[in-house]
């Protein structure tokens, strides 16, 4: 009996110590054991995956399953990658892809977006300042899926150039770079923006109140940031929709909660078969269930 079978999550995290956050929510979403390796790379991941992959007869391998996480995001798409080139055939475990919360910061920011936009993105004109992070390059990303126009943002015209023109061979939606480098670029890219998302470092301030507030067609602002100040001028961290002056508002802890039951459900998830791989995309639409 498959059901019989304790659940493994096998953590595997780029830092040297794996993390513990992401160990915290392992073992409130459930999970029966949990495997913690630090310092993998691609390299070293191929052993690690084998021993998910031997150990178990294949109609019991949906009840392990790996997690690929750590600060540097760069490198755990590598040993994403690595991971998935090692399957072969029904050997395989499902993958849940989240390094830096970098998936599910991005479906719960989308999502809630999504809900103040009153349940669909067809139509927005949406902005993503500093797009060019882990977490605003899949915001852009969900957001241009979801049938919004999307401008992206960064300090430097030609980072945003390069950012559009990879989202918009990869998503067939429409994306324009635009400079936040200074308050008067960042405000003529916003005109008409119904939809504003900050993605910038921690405690990076990126947009003055006048700005936004001064924005007609906006209706929706969120920020990331939870670092003060905050990365929205008049956002709070704690913000979940709040009407600011007519735009609803979502601050980084506001969409932290969203973000923390979608972690919590990708994890659960990985046990519903042996063959799912957890991105951007699959966060969402778990996230979108979660949300009805
Ligand atoms: N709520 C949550 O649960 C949660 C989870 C994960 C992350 N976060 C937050 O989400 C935000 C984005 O995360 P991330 O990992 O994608 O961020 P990140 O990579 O650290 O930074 C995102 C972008 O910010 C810009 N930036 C960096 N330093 C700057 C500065 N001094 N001035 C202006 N812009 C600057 C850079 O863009 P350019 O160089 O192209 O300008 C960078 O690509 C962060 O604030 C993070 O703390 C929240």
């Amino acid at each position: 009996m498959a059901d019989d079978k304790a659940t493994i999550l096998i953590q595997m995290d780029v830092d040297p110590q794996p993390s513990v956050f992401d160990a915290v929510v392992a073992v409130d979403a459930k999970v029966d054991h949990l495997f913690r390796h630090g310092d993998v790379t691609p390299e070293n991941v191929q052993d690690l995956v084998y021993g998910a992959l031997f150990t178990r007869g294949p109609s019991d391998l949906r009840r392990t399953a790996l997690f690929v996480g750590g600060s540097d995001v760069a490198k755990a798409e590598a040993v994403l990658a690595k991971v998935r080139s090692t399957f072969f055939g029904p050997f395989r475990v499902s993958v849940l892809f989240d390094a830096n919360g970098s998936n599910t910061t991005a479906a719960a920011a989308v999502l809630a977006a999504t809900s103040s936009l009153g349940g669909s993105l067809a139509g927005a004109k949406a902005a993503v300042l500093a797009a060019t992070g882990p977490v605003g390059q899949r915001v852009a990303r969900l957001l241009g899926r979801g049938g919004a126009t999307v401008a992206v943002g960064s300090r430097d015209l030609a980072r945003a150039g390069k950012l559009a023109e990879r989202l918009g061979e990869a998503t067939g939606a429409a994306y324009t770079p635009f400079s936040n480098a200074d308050p008067a670029t960042t405000r003529a890219a916003l005109e008409g923006a119904t939809l504003v998302v900050a993605a910038g470092a921690g405690g990076v301030q990126l947009l003055p109140a006048a700005t936004w507030r001064a924005l007609s067609a906006l209706r929706v602002v969120v920020d990331l940031n939870a670092v003060p100040p905050s990365g929205v001028e008049g956002v709070e961290a704690g913000d979940q929709g709040v009407d600011r002056d007519g735009v609803k508002a979502w601050g980084a802890l506001g969409v932290g909660g969203l973000k923390m039951k979608i972690h919590k459900r990708a994890v659960r998830a990985l046990f519903e078969s042996n063959d799912r791989v957890l991105d951007a995309e699959e966060v969402l639409e778990l996230g979108r269930d979660l949300v009805g």
